[in-house]
């Protein structure tokens, strides 16, 4: 039976509604693959996890001692001397595993094997090649400890780091 005029355009009006829907089906995958491609370009830490951790005021910090609020959070120590503050990476640079603080022996022990650290992150005993890893460390504009830990600082063999941050002068008694 032959088509009537009628038939045919709706014959056509769809056949174009399909190809739009299938236009912008095209659209939507692009649109997710670039999604996808971006994602993979900049690792979850940049997009999703926190770089930037605010420690708290300086005088949250006892001088002489290892602030440890941070450690599983973050894994970082925070140490305040008498000079100042510095954040270390709690990671032993043997093979990666998470050292204790021992305030007997004021060293920082690796239970792997048996590397120590000193107080400043020195290794001082064990298989570890070299010292702790330090995060900079600045002041925001309210005066609170703020510790980039999207960037390591290495201390050189003539005992300088290797970055700005590694040390905070903190003046006796300062906030
Ligand atoms: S991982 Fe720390 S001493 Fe081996």
């Amino acid at each position: 039976m032959p088509q009537t005029e009628e038939q045919a355009r709706k014959g056509l009006s769809r056949r174009r509604a399909l190809k739009r829907l299938s236009a912008w089906g095209i659209l939507v995958f692009l649109a997710a693959q670039a999604v996808i491609w971006i994602r993979a370009l900049f690792p979850r830490t940049r997009l999703e996890g926190p770089r930037f951790l605010r420690a708290g005021k300086i005088p949250d910090f006892q001088v002489g001692a290892v602030d440890q609020r941070f450690l599983s959070s973050h894994r970082v120590w925070i140490v305040r001397t008498r000079e100042g503050i510095y954040a270390l990476y709690a990671r032993c640079t043997h093979l990666g595993c998470t050292p204790a603080w021992v305030k007997t022996v004021k060293k920082f022990k690796c239970p792997c094997h048996g590397s120590g650290f000193a107080l400043d992150g020195t290794n001082l005993e064990g298989p570890a090649p070299t010292p702790l890893e330090r995060f900079p460390v600045s002041l925001d504009r309210e005066g609170r400890l703020v510790v980039d830990l999207g960037r390591r600082i290495h201390k050189r063999r003539d005992g300088t780091w290797s970055g700005p941050g590694a040390f905070l002068p903190v003046r006796p008694g300062g906030e």
